[in-house]
């Protein structure tokens, strides 16, 4: 791609290259820190947003992955700047890392708009950070690319294979049934993460990081390399190099990130069997890019893409595998009728021109679409009384003989309510209950946390039971599974009619006929609305308030209102 873009046309030229009083100092303060012309003058300036931090271990491996950047950078005549960014670590931010994505996104984008900097290499991976770095970047439009975290290697305890998440929830259930002893449940602890990296079963972690690769947002190859692979090394000084190029092409985010690479990405979701995090996520990504993807979309495509990444927790292996038989490469290579190959990607080429000779090298991790884990889709959109703006459901991650069923309701006012009463012996629950969780949803939780995946009781785990209708207006750890109903919305804090339910309500789920229906008549619950009394906001103050009265519900993507891309751009910072 020719250059379009001179010395002069950068933006950093008016911090750096003009002869005025404010240059003088900018130059004089880069001097202070031991750089001269041959760093700062004339060439591309370089963010790299870096979301590591002392509590977050899947990004332990990000400072010297920084220093890979800045050589890639150099190497291509640029001049690179780390900017450290909220870490957003999965594991450690309560109430949950969702309540600050949008922090991260805003972060991200004025982070890039207060600085003098020509391009940006975004560096993330641990679930929300992939989402909100890219949308930052998108508002921003600065040419961007994104380096991902890589999955982990695979968990191990007494040679057996141990997936993130997955295996915690296995477990766990395993250990509360008595069928495992609290030593081994020490000794998985101690193995079930053992390397830097991000989650290494399908959870969103590895979903995102592969649909930013999908979208074009990464070099070819990059989401699928594990974290302490000398590839990963590879990959991020490459993207250092790449960055500096795309400044002089001006090559911007809203150039790849088109209606048809969103499409792109969706068809990969549902092929990995990705996190049902992802529904919320890439629409929120879209609103940023100004395109109005719609949930339906999802079940559009889900329609017609089988489940072919044979991962945990849909499937049986893990990422480390994935990355073995062929990578996202060798399941696009799979896949090619249900995407868009002329969507072009980062490095100036389409993301059919990166395929190059991709294949697959181990077809039971990489399944052909004749020999698919699922036939149907990953994630189904739900509708019905219950969910008038949609629902969502993992099929692929369900037990089959739930998808069509009708059972009474076991109905919980709040997280706490459920894990007070959950494993009371005196529950009144049967396998064939339907468990029902409020106030769990973008205002509820708040945050929309991850508690979709409700705990089964005891004594039904006793009994053997495994899987249960669950419903919710919380999200799922991607690296969950069950028949959970997830996303309902409008949200029981707001009075969606998730709020009306009431114990013993027979609820109707029909995964192939995407139903939801609350078996309640439109009068009774015109009477329980009327009587029902909105709760009071969780936070009186600070973030948590300004949380409140701009996120958007789940179908929109829980972005706030007022960030989402309108008409009118953000004027650039004046240099006083
Ligand atoms: Fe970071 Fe799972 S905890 S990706």
């Amino acid at each position: 791609m020719a250059k379009k873009k001179t010395p002069e046309d950068l933006r950093s030229f008016r911090w750096y290259g003009v002869q005025d009083l404010r240059s003088f100092g900018h130059r004089s303060r880069a001097k202070q820190m031991g750089y001269d012309e041959n760093d700062f003058g004339g060439k591309p300036v370089i963010a790299i947003i870096n979301t590591w931090s002392d509590i977050n271990p899947c990004h332990s491996h990000f400072p010297q992955r920084v220093e890979e950047i800045k050589r890639g950078v150099y190497q291509a005549g640029g001049f690179p700047v780390e900017l450290p960014a909220m870490s957003l670590s999965e594991p450690y931010v309560k109430p949950t890392t969702m309540m600050y994505r949008n922090f991260l996104a805003m972060e991200t984008e004025e982070l890039i708009r207060s600085h003098p900097i020509d391009g940006v290499v975004l560096l993330g991976g641990c679930d929300k950070t992939t989402p909100a770095m890219i949308m930052g970047a998108v508002s921003m439009d600065l040419p961007s690319i994104y380096v991902p975290a890589g999955p982990m290697l695979r968990g191990n305890w007494r040679g057996e294979t141990l997936g993130s998440g997955s295996d915690t929830w296995k477990y766990w259930a395993e250990l509360r049934a008595g069928n495992i002893t609290e030593e081994d449940w020490g000794e998985i602890e101690g193995g079930i993460a053992r390397s830097p990296g991000t989650c290494m079963t399908m959870g969103t972690a590895a979903t995102m990081m592969s649909l930013a690769e999908a979208l074009g947002m990464t070099l070819p190859g990059a989401s699928s390399i594990p974290a302490p692979d000398s590839n990963h090394s590879r990959m991020a000084a490459a993207s250092g190099r790449r960055i500096v190029d795309m400044v002089w092409e001006d090559l911007k985010p809203t150039d790849i990130l088109t209606a048809a690479a969103f499409d792109n990405a969706i068809a990969v979701d549902m092929a990995l069997g990705g996190s049902t995090n992802a529904i919320v996520h890439l629409v929120a990504m879209a609103r940023r890019a100004g395109i109005d993807l719609s949930i339906d979309r999802f079940d559009e495509i889900s329609e017609e893409v089988p489940v072919l990444a044979n991962i945990r927790p849909s499937g049986k292996y893990l990422m480390e595998d994935f990355y073995y038989a062929g990578g996202l490469r060798g399941l696009m290579s799979v896949m090619k009728d249900h995407l868009d190959f002329s969507c072009i990607t980062v490095n100036g080429q389409s993301l059919g021109d990166n395929q190059g000779d991709a294949g697959v090298y181990q077809d039971d991790v990489i399944r052909s679409p004749e020999n698919a884990v699922s036939k149907v889709g990953s994630t189904a959109v739900l509708r019905g009384n219950l969910a008038p703006d949609g629902a969502v459901i993992k099929a692929s991650a369900a037990e089959p003989d739930l998808w069509s069923h009708e059972g009474p309701a076991v109905v919980f006012a709040d997280y706490n309510d459920m894990a007070a009463r959950i494993d009371d012996p005196d529950l009144e629950v049967t396998a064939e209950s339907v468990l029902v969780l409020k106030h769990a949803g973008p205002l509820g939780g708040p945050g929309m946390p991850e508690w979709g995946q409700l705990p089964l009781p005891k004594k039904l785990l006793e009994q053997g039971v495994r899987d249960m209708v669950r419903i919710s207006d919380a999200r799922m750890s991607g690296t969950s599974y069950g028949t959970c109903v997830l996303h309902v919305s409008p949200e029981s804090f707001v009075g969606g009619p998730l709020a009306l339910v009431e114990e013993g309500d027979i609820i109707q789920l029909d995964v192939e006929k995407r139903i939801l229906e609350l078996k309640v008549s439109d009068e009774e619950l015109a009477r329980r609305k009327a009587a029902w009394v909105q709760p009071k906001p969780v936070y009186p103050r600070g973030f948590g308030a300004m949380y409140a009265a701009h996120v958007t519900q789940a179908h929109l993507g829980c972005d706030f209102d007022y960030l989402e891309t309108g008409d009118e751009a953000v004027p650039e910072p004046e240099i006083h």
